[in-house]
């Protein structure tokens, strides 16, 4: 028995890795630059909606809630007032396998396999899921919640 077709296996594993960490660089990237387009043909690309565009009115949404909405795009995505004036906003796309998350209260919950996350931050409560909902940029801009 020879060692190299298991140490091959082991180098390929490797680049494999060092590719998909390379990739979810880029990913991070992209999202902390201004609004730049999604990567095309990824799953978990996100909407970069064009700013100033009004999601949901400001009151229509209680202080600590969420409201579900449509992006510009169509996409669908969650509108959170996390306080009397600031807001944050996800994607309602469940980070498990795909199903769209409902706001309850001041939690999302996944109807699929039951997820829960944070309505006001999109962290994950309860699994399965274990990536939190990606976040959208708002902003409150003269009593609406605007794409930021
Ligand atoms: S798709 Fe949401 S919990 Fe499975």
């Amino acid at each position: 028995m020879t060692a190299e077709p298991h140490s091959r296996r082991s180098v390929l594993t490797a680049g494999a890795a060092v590719a998909g960490a390379a990739v979810g660089a880029v990913a991070l990237s992209a999202c902390g630059t201004s609004g730049s387009a999604a990567t095309p043909g990824s799953k978990n690309a996100q909407p970069a909606p064009a700013p100033g565009q009004p999601l949901v009115a400001l009151a229509d949404v209680p202080v600590g809630e969420a409201k579900a909405a449509k992006g510009p795009d169509g996409s669908d995505i969650v509108v959170a007032r996390t306080a009397e004036n600031t807001a944050a906003a996800f994607s309602a796309i469940c980070t498990h396998q795909g199903c769209t998350v409902a706001p309850q209260g001041a939690e999302l919950k996944c109807p699929c396999h039951g997820s829960v996350f944070d309505a006001l931050t999109g962290a994950v409560k309860n699994g399965p899921a274990k990536q939190p909902l990606p976040p959208v940029k708002v902003r409150v801009d003269n009593g609406q919640i605007v794409t930021g």
